[in-house]
């Protein structure tokens, strides 16, 4: 199934690879983990070298926990771009 992530490109992507704008693809999806950052329990160094390529290897080699792998899925941009969308259907109706 197509997802909205296709609609970013690497390119696109790897522009977000600051520390006030950070973007992780892992397993083609995008995640703006911005304000993860300061929090990762593997410090913002890793995670900010992971951008502008496809992180998936790495993310998987750290070894994340089950739980990492949830919070992760709150970051994913597609999602977030869902419950917007979800939530401007609602309110038309
Ligand atoms: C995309 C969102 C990410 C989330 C939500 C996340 C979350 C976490 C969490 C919760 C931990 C603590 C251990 C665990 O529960 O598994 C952790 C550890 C770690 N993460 Fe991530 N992570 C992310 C991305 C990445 C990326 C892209 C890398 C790239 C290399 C990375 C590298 C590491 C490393 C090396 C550790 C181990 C730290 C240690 O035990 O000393 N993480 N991460």
């Amino acid at each position: 199934m197509p997802t909205l992530s296709k609609l970013y490109s690497m390119q696109e992507a790897s522009e977000h690879n600051t520390k006030d704008d950070c973007w992780v693809v892992i397993d083609g999806k995008v995640y703006d983990v911005t304000t993860y950052l300061d929090e990762h329990p593997g410090g913002d160094d890793v995670v900010l070298a992971a951008t502008g390529k496809d992180a998936t290897e790495e993310f998987e080699d750290a070894g994340h926990s089950k739980s990492a792998k949830e919070l992760m899925e709150t970051f994913c941009i597609v999602v977030s771009v869902s419950v917007v969308l979800g939530f401007l259907y609602l309110r038309k109706k």
